[in-house]
């Protein structure tokens, strides 16, 4: 069964824990990969020092005197914006949720490999920048490009297999529909404050709605393509199996699905019996808006409406709470949360295999005591 977490005392969850200076779990040192403290939900923006960090590469430093965005492939007029051209072209600000493919990856049982991420390989951050689509219509994207290929300047050997030989860089496509979108945004800042090195600086792109492997960082080469890309990071990596008259077929990961998670209380928390505790997390969905969560404190088997703390904002997430009167009862109770989006949509009962070690977004279970604090 998937809906357990695997570590089995509350020792060694405190072990995994880990926490760097700043509060980050670290996940890896090198490349950087920290998480979030999901517990540490307490505002509608994710502070910038606790967003998560997704690297495949060690960060490249990129020199912002002598940075260069490309724009070429099937475009009318290829060109090269510096920093500065970037800068001046007007902009865009607006707040988007990224979520990681692999969050929550500790949930699936039996374990499985790559980064043990729990609920924080994901943030809502306010990103600001120019929108792709400007700058496709200033380089003339051709009528027959299907999809944007956008490269950073990070470069190393990847895991997944299968592994193409020497070092490759980051690039990913976006189908043309989604890259014309205004929200798409090649970004220089994140809250209010230029690019920190690790979330991509001196530049990146921000893809609203989709999985964060989209949002490329170090962004240096926007590529306009006529035929589908096949990179490695949307096929060996970050793709999953479709099926085209019932022969699976590889296809790349895209839309973020409906998720909720719980931020309060954490797993194997202890909880006074008898009291009003209130249980909060987040919720989001990719291209539509979270309408409802409800929250289950029994395994699942009975529901009850969560409350809103934020309004609905196209690509952000809305926190919620839940008012429990825990039991008298001491023992161990199963807290779940489950959202439904505008378009009837609900998260699923389980995990799809065919999104293999990604797109974890069935309600995850969180284990907690309800007993004396010290017993
Ligand atoms: N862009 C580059 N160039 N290299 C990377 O390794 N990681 C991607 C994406 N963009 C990555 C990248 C992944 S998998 C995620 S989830 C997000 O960046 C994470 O963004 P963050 O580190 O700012 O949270």
């Amino acid at each position: 069964m998937e809906t357990t977490l695997k570590h089995s005392s509350r020792g060694e969850i405190e072990n995994a824990r880990q926490s760097s200076s700043i509060g980050l779990i670290i996940r890896q040192k090198e490349p950087t990969n920290l998480e979030t403290p999901f517990d540490q939900l307490y505002s509608f923006l994710t502070p910038t020092e606790l967003f998560y960090v997704r690297s495949h590469f060690p960060a490249p430093k990129l020199d912002l005197a002598s940075y260069q965005l490309r724009i070429d492939g099937a475009v009318r007029n290829p060109s090269s914006l510096s920093y500065k051209e970037l800068r001046e072209m007007p902009s865009e600000t607006q707040v988007a949720v990224l979520e990681c493919a692999g969050n929550s990856r500790v949930f699936l049982v039996p374990q499985v490999e790559g980064a043990q991420w729990e609920l924080g390989a994901v943030g809502n951050a306010e990103w600001t920048g120019v929108p792709l689509s400007a700058l496709l219509e200033r380089a003339g994207m051709e009528e027959d490009a299907c999809e944007v290929v956008l490269e950073g300047a990070d470069r190393g050997t990847p895991k997944e297999k299968p592994i193409p030989p020497g070092t490759i860089s980051y690039a990913r496509s976006l189908p043309r529909d989604k890259a014309i979108q205004r929200e798409v945004l090649i970004a220089y800042q994140m809250n209010g404050r230029d690019l920190p090195q690790d979330h991509g600086y001196p530049v990146r792109a921000i893809v609203p709605g989709h999985y964060g492997m989209a949002s490329v960082k170090w962004l240096t080469r926007i590529h306009a393509v006529r035929e589908p890309f096949q990179g490695y990071w949307q096929t060996s990596d970050y793709g999953y199996w479709d099926y085209l008259e019932g022969k699976p077929v590889r296809r790349a990961l895209g839309e973020m699905k409906l998720k909720s998670e719980i931020a309060r209380p954490t797993v194997y928390e202890t909880l006074e019996p008898n009291q009003v505790y209130t249980v909060s997390g987040a919720a989001w969905a990719g291209e539509t808006e979270v309408t409802e969560v409800a929250v289950s404190t029994d395994g699942g088997q009975t529901w009850a409406e969560a409350e809103f703390l934020d309004p609905v904002q196209r690509h952000a997430w809305r926190r919620w709470k839940f008012e429990w009167l825990t039991p008298k009862e001491p023992g161990q109770y199963t807290l779940l949360a489950r959202a439904k989006d505008a378009k009837g949509g609900v998260q699923p009962d389980k995990h799809d295999q065919n999104y293999e070690t990604y797109v974890i977004n069935h309600p995850l279970p969180i284990q907690v005591f309800v007993g004396p604090k010290n017993g």
